[in-house]
């Protein structure tokens, strides 16, 4: 019995669309930073029925979090062992993402149910085919697999077979992400949805995959680098690029409230007087700082309600977590 952990993970150019809303098969490709201690820890048991405990309590099989994670695990079975008759699980599942955070667990969630998975059916499946699976269960998901840099490959293949997640060999420990929280209500419209709306109505989205491709490249050279200014630049750019398309759908998506906006102004005039920090944001109404550990403390006092992430920072696994 083995508990995995996964990191979530922030997109510094986004997965916004899909060519293939079956198998989460994405317009654009994209690129995450793991999101260090912030993420999932998972086990899963064979047992005489399925059941899924979820931060310590057992969930009633009608809830729609129970109905995912267990046709997951049919799709993880069926399409490893390509038999119907799935055995019957224990699931136990664990965020450390703390729920005032307003991050969603999707990816890291995933991510750590397809490792656990893999382990219980002994299916001694690579990282790259998890990553495939992964994605199948939420997109972002088949980023959290690696710590550090992560590119999405939207690959060609009509079956998805090249698309998946790639981990980039730089390693640059100094890059720090900060969580402003605006809201932790539940996003009314889920990104699956906005994004397929953004996909059919919005005259902007057109432009969105090429800037999406470019800004890929840009980043990987700026990581490559260490050149956290275009980095920056680049990532807060994309992020807006994405909601402008959302904004210009018919009728409009905008998940931002004022006080996003209120976040945004501010770092725009403190970056005007020096701070070396950029924003992202992604289907929600929560901000995400990057910056440097030089900045920590200046950050600190600008937002003293930030949660600072280290993306390398790993936390231990211990079988008594769950
Ligand atoms: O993986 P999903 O279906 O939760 O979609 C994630 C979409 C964004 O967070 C907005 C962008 C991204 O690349 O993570």
């Amino acid at each position: 019995m083995t508990v995995f952990y996964s990191p979530s993970n922030i997109a510094l150019v986004k997965y916004w669309g899909k060519r293939d809303p079956q198998l989460n098969l994405p317009t654009n490709s994209s690129l995450s930073l793991s999101l260090g201690q912030l993420g999932t820890y998972t086990e899963a048991l064979f047992s005489d029925e399925d059941e899924l405990i979820f931060n310590g309590e057992r969930l009633n099989s009608e809830s729609a979090f129970y109905q995912k994670v267990f046709q997951f695990a049919d799709l993880f079975y069926q399409h490893t062992l390509f038999k119907n008759n799935r055995p019957k699980l224990t699931i136990k599942t664990k965020n450390t993402i703390p729920t005032a955070s307003g991050l969603a667990s999707s990816a890291s969630g995933f991510s750590a149910l397809t490792l656990a998975l893999n382990d219980c059916f002994q299916t001694h499946l690579s990282h790259q085919q998890l990553s495939i699976l992964a994605r199948q269960g939420s997109g972002s998901a088949c980023r959290s697999l690696w710590t550090g840099f992560v590119k999405w490959e939207k690959g060609q293949q009509s079956d998805g077979s090249d698309c998946h997640g790639v981990p980039l060999e730089s390693h640059w420990t100094d890059l720090r992400i900060g969580i402003l929280k605006v809201s932790l209500a539940e996003k009314s419209v889920s990104s699956r949805n906005g994004m397929n709306h953004t996909v059919s109505t919005s005259p902007l989205y057109e432009v969105w995959a090429k800037t999406a491709e470019n800004d890929l490249k840009i980043i990987e050279n700026a990581i490559k680098n260490q050149d956290f200014q275009t980095l920056g630049q680049t990532a807060e750019g994309n992020a807006l690029a994405m909601h402008a398309t959302m904004i210009s759908a018919r009728p409009a998506l905008c998940y931002w409230q004022a006080q996003t906006l209120d976040y945004l102004h501010y770092l725009w005039r403190l970056r005007a007087d020096g701070l070396n920090a950029y924003a992202t944001i992604d289907a929600g109404a929560n901000v995400k700082l990057l910056f440097l550990n030089q900045e920590v403390e200046a950050i600190k006092s600008a937002f003293p309600d930030i949660l600072m992430v280290q993306p390398y920072e790993l936390p231990s696994v211990h079988h008594g977590i769950l």
